[in-house]
């Protein structure tokens, strides 16, 4: 036992250490796959030994289970807002005010980024994350701990060898421009309405019900504020981000500090461009008063502090012309309509295409082919056109037709009652449809097929080698090769891809087939309810709807994909092609007991009476311990069943440990 406490000792700190480089300082040192295995290591031992489980183990972050609502929480200090300022002169009228309620006196200040994204409050009692909760009105927000606890970087204990009894921490949850562009991805496929920007994002995310689909929104952190505290002594606001950073919080680099408005001013407007490097969105600059004691003097109006100031960037918005409308196909069919402009510069790069979301929103804006368009940019996939200059029009801008069939295929195109999306109906005949599909069963949180990116999926696609999934495990060297720019080297690159998505399992291969609502956590729901793919096809809409989790629509869509000719071809031709589409139940870790076998290699062989080869092998691992193929001196013991054969002579020649099922069971404490 004593060495599997060090092993999840040293994993926490691993894990906890990449963290931290990842998320507060932007540094990693491994990938993410080194990363994930360190959590599926710490996550299969505190499966098999819940009560070593900690509250502050890296995964409880989304180990929670979904919450009914939301609890209100009071804030020990209200959460006021902050004063806006647009222009210079704003800015030396606010250094004026200050410098006039304090008689006179020197002044500096700290000059932020403003964080587009959610204030929230953390609260750490003895060092513990126990409470987090937005600012609401104010006065009191919602309790959402299980969602914060899934943000990067978000500290769930105190680094501190003495934390004070009381800390609480303020600052803004966010996401990356990317993650956002990732989500609103997402939310397209499902035919739900793109977030406009990272706010209402991470507003959503952090208001959902379940922590684990809150994880994948990948929400982060800057802090940059002390709330209530108890057991601290600073004297201004730099000495405050810097403790934040000391206790292990992510607190933005781009801090600078001035005794004069000119250089806070010349600051501001140098951020107004480079902004966009970062990879998140800023509205603004922070500006405030460094010492704490005059920021006590100045004080605060019913709304805000006197000593802080924000600075707004200009909104990001151009105008430009809209040249023609281009209809992108989603893989459930749906029929995106995107805007095609003349290029215009716009929050630091050229766009020159823009959403226009639905068929609803072009008609409700009265947005026409040839208008003049306001355009504006947030978050990676937007651009979006805001609306149209009706004042500008010319007599020659053209309503917008729907086509009656589709660009791609030429299949009719059908628009469903209460939809505001056009859909084109070629299905498997559609190869826009097609593509995204296979990009859909590539992607990571399904097949994760290496070397199978948007690029050659659609070489497959255009050159007729692919059309559906299953085509893809047809695929051979030869046929690879026929393809330009196609070397040796990246085709068996794929090959091997394919080769080893086969054995992803159930859950992997449903998030990949593109069943309407069908992401990776219902994925993982059906499999791990169904265990494999003939029970799932087996199960009415009823039965579906049973499972937690699983409403009516969901249950309906699942059920009608797998009654569709389609939906069943696609799955008869992948069982054939060997993909396996089964899946392990997770083990039960009230059926295992607290044997460590940590360090210990073990190989299996013979026939056993009570345990297939997988079910050992996996309940092994969960002790802690490698089960490997071959015998070697670095085997510790060979469980040999009936009809052992060579690998147990190879153990005794060796002199490896040789046990009987019923030795195995000793030693792991079950022989009763
Ligand atoms: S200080 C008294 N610093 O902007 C308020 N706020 O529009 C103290 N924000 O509610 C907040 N970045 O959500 C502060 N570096 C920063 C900020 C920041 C973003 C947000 C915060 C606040 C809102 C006001």
């Amino acid at each position: 036992m004593a060495s599997l406490h060090k092993r999840i000792d040293e994993l926490r700190r691993l894990i906890d250490h990449h963290n931290r480089l990842y998320y507060v300082e932007a540094k990693p040192e491994i990938s993410d796959r080194d990363f994930d295995k360190l959590l599926d290591e710490l996550k299969t031992i505190e499966e098999a030994h819940p009560e070593l489980v900690m509250p502050d183990s890296p995964t409880q972050r989304v180990g929670g289970q979904p919450i009914e609502g939301f609890e209100t929480v009071r804030h020990r200090r209200p959460m006021l807002s902050i004063d806006n300022t647009y222009n210079d002169d704003e800015l030396r009228e606010f250094d004026r005010r200050v410098k006039k309620s304090l008689g006179g006196a020197a002044v500096t200040y700290v000059v932020e980024l403003k964080i587009d994204g959610v204030a929230i409050s953390l609260t750490y009692e003895k060092g513990l994350f126990t409470v987090g909760a937005t600012r609401g009105d104010g006065e009191q927000g919602d309790d959402v701990t299980h969602n914060l606890k899934t943000v990067g970087g978000l500290p769930l204990r105190l680094h501190a060898d003495r934390p004070p009894p009381l800390f609480e921490a303020r600052g803004e949850v966010y996401m990356n421009r990317a993650d956002l562009a990732q989500t609103n991805r997402e939310r397209a496929d499902l035919g739900l309405e793109p977030f406009a920007n990272p706010r209402n994002s991470t507003a959503g995310s952090l208001k959902l019900l379940d922590p684990k689909l809150c994880a994948r929104r990948r929400l982060r952190l800057f802090t940059y504020s002390l709330g209530a505290c108890e057991g601290i002594e600073i004297k201004t606001h730099l000495e405050g981000l810097e403790l934040l950073r000391t206790f292990g919080f992510p607190v933005n680099p781009n801090v600078a500090h001035f005794d004069a408005i000119d250089a806070v001013i010349d600051y501001c407007h140098g951020w107004a461009e480079k902004r966009h490097d970062l990879p998140y969105d800023t509205d603004g600059m922070v500006i405030k008063v460094n010492d704490y004691d005059q920021q006590r003097k100045l004080g605060t109006t019913s709304k805000s502090p006197r000593w802080v100031v924000a600075f707004k960037f200009a909104a990001e918005q151009g105008l430009t012309k809209l040249e023609h409308i281009e209809l992108q196909v989603g893989k459930l069919g749906t029929l995106t309509p995107v805007a095609h402009l003349t290029p215009v510069k716009l929050a630091g790069t050229t766009v020159s295409r823009a959403s226009l979301h639905n068929a609803d929103y072009i008609t409700t804006k009265d947005i026409r082919v040839g208008d003049m368009v306001v355009v504006e940019k947030a978050g990676e996939i937007i651009p979006y056109v805001v609306r149209s200059e009706s004042a500008a029009r010319t007599g020659k801008e053209k309503v917008f037709e729907w086509p009656r069939t589709c660009p791609n295929c030429g299949s009719p195109v059908v628009r469903d009652e209460d939809s505001p999306f056009y859909r084109c109906t070629g299905g498997k005949k559609c190869s826009g449809q097609n593509k995204k599909i296979l990009r859909s069963y590539a992607t990571r949180g399904a097949m994760d097929i290496e070397g199978l990116g948007i690029e050659l999926i659609n070489q497959l696609v255009d050159s007729g080698l692919v059309r559906t999934i299953p085509d893809l495990y047809r695929l051979t060297k030869e046929k690879l090769l026929e393809l330009e720019r196609m070397g040796d080297k990246s085709a068996q690159n794929l090959l091997d891809g394919l080769e080893a998505s086969k054995e992803r399992g159930l859950s992997r291969v449903l998030a990949g087939l593109a069943i309407e609502h069908v992401g990776v956590s219902v994925a993982e729901l059906l499999a791990q309810e169904f265990g494999d793919i003939d029970k799932l096809m087996a199960a009415s809409a009823e039965r579906l709807a049973e499972i937690d989790g699983i409403g009516p629509i969901l249950a309906e869509s699942i059920h009608a994909h797998f009654q569709s000719e389609a939906g069943r071809d696609i799955i008869e031709d992948l069982r054939e092609q060997g993909v396996n589409l089964s899946e392990k139940a997770k083990p039960n870790p009230a059926d295992v007991d607290g044997t460590d076998l940590t360090g210990k290699t073990f190989v299996v062989t013979g026939t056993l009476a009570k345990y297939g080869r997988d079910e050992i092998e996996s309940l092994i691992k969960s002790l802690g311990g490698k089960a490997t193929g071959s015998v070697s001196k670095n085997t510790d013991y060979v469980v040999a069943g009936e009809k052992a054969g060579s690998k147990l002579d190879k153990a005794r020649q060796l002199g490896v440990a040789v046990l009987t099922e019923a030795d195995f069971e000793k030693l792991i404490g079950r022989d009763v």
